[in-house]
């Protein structure tokens, strides 16, 4: 048993645009990001994986030669993970690891993703697999992340936690997978993260409820025409075919959003960041109205980050109901625009924001 000790990394992920849009097959784009989860792996010898986190107090001890059973908190993520790897075929090996994380949990940047693929990484990389299918990892862990923690997500955070390219953003096509990764250059601005400090719970939150809504769109297109996901579905489609009202604004948020990531990614790489900044604002309209998933903390951040000087746009990132947004901010504006956007969210709201410094990053790895 060697009692050296290996070092892992999962960043978070940031949504750039295309915001629920992974479970009704339509195109997104996100970007790994440089605050993540640490993990410091040593060997055992008993059979056991034991697991302890800086962040929280409880320690997780798996059992491999036992069923392996759903429990609360974060070490469900852990546990699912070990076992639909083991019921894939993985000989999983007796670990101790111990998680630190720079990334806030439950706030919109893929905290759960980025437990389950560092585990899933871990896993098969001290079982010795040396290469590590990372699209293959991704599914897997969507796949605990539907069943065994019951979230109904789609595949876009576990994909760009697990494939994140550094200094690039990815448009995926979350029906085909097919994807390309495209250079983030925003020259002279930047993009500023914003957490409303407002919590949100996705497994208890509204979310299931939006993707129920997103059926119900899709089962009454597919009426009278054969499509297989939402994101397939026209405007005419969406506003003729759909008598449901609710399900019909879902599926319009849907639609156009879907076009807007195509027109961001052309944007982005003609180096447009006006026009990237004015479909970002478009985007948190379109999820305030259509989809309503922002509430006012989201809402108060978005419509008056655009009007603070240097700011060419914002919007809600992530499953929304509170968490984090995003905002396109001239370099040498920052400073002020944090601080002026601050004193407005907390005179409004009555607490204060938090923003974050970042990169964008590679996908999962073991760091030297
Ligand atoms: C959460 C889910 C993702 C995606 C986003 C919304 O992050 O895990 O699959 O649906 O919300 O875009």
């Amino acid at each position: 048993m060697s009692s050296e000790i290996r070092k892992y990394f999962c960043p978070g992920r940031v949504c750039l645009i295309g915001e629920h849009l992974d479970y009704n097959g339509g195109f997104v784009m996100p970007a790994a990001i440089s605050l993540g989860i640490h993990a410091t792996v040593k060997s055992r010898s008993d059979n056991k994986i034991i697991c302890s986190s800086a962040q929280f107090s409880t320690t997780v001890e798996i059992d491999l030669t036992k069923p392996i059973e759903n429990e609360t908190g974060w070490g469900n993520y852990v546990k699912g993970v070990v076992k639909y790897l083991q019921d894939a075929g993985l000989k999983i090996p007796s670990l101790e690891i111990e998680f630190s994380a720079d990334l806030p949990s439950g706030a919109g940047l893929s905290s759960s993703a980025a437990l389950e693929v560092l585990v899933a990484y871990i896993l098969q990389k001290e079982a010795g697999l040396e290469n590590i299918d990372r699209i293959k990892t991704a599914l897997l862990c969507k796949e605990v992340e539907n069943d065994f923690v019951g979230v109904k997500c789609g595949i876009m955070d576990q994909f760009s936690v697990a494939t994140g390219k550094k200094e690039h953003a990815v448009i995926l096509n979350c029906e085909t997978l097919e994807h390309e990764f495209v250079p983030v250059i925003t020259g002279d601005y930047g993009f500023v993260i914003i957490n409303s400090n407002k919590r949100r719970e996705l497994a208890g939150s509204k979310f299931n409820e939006r993707k129920g809504e997103c059926e119900t769109a899709l089962n009454e297109i597919q009426k009278h025409k054969a499509i297989k996901s939402l994101g397939e579905a026209t405007k005419e489609d969406v506003l003729n075919l759909i008598k449901d009202k609710t399900a019909q604004k879902r599926a319009l948020h849907v639609f156009e959003e879907n076009q807007r990531v195509l027109l961001a990614g052309k944007a982005l790489k003609q180096g447009d960041l006006l026009q990237f900044g004015l479909l970002m604002n478009a985007s948190h309209q379109s999820l305030k109205n259509n989809y309503e998933v922002t509430g006012k903390e989201l809402d108060t951040i978005a419509e008056n980050a655009v009007t603070i000087e240097g700011c060419i746009g914002a919007r809600m990132t992530g499953a929304g109901f509170g968490g984090c947004s995003i905002a396109l901010v001239k370099k040498s504006d920052t400073i002020s625009f944090k601080d002026k956007l601050n004193k407005i969210y907390t005179s409004k709201i009555g607490y204060p924001l938090s923003f974050y410094e970042f990169e964008i990053s590679d996908g999962v790895g073991e760091k030297s």
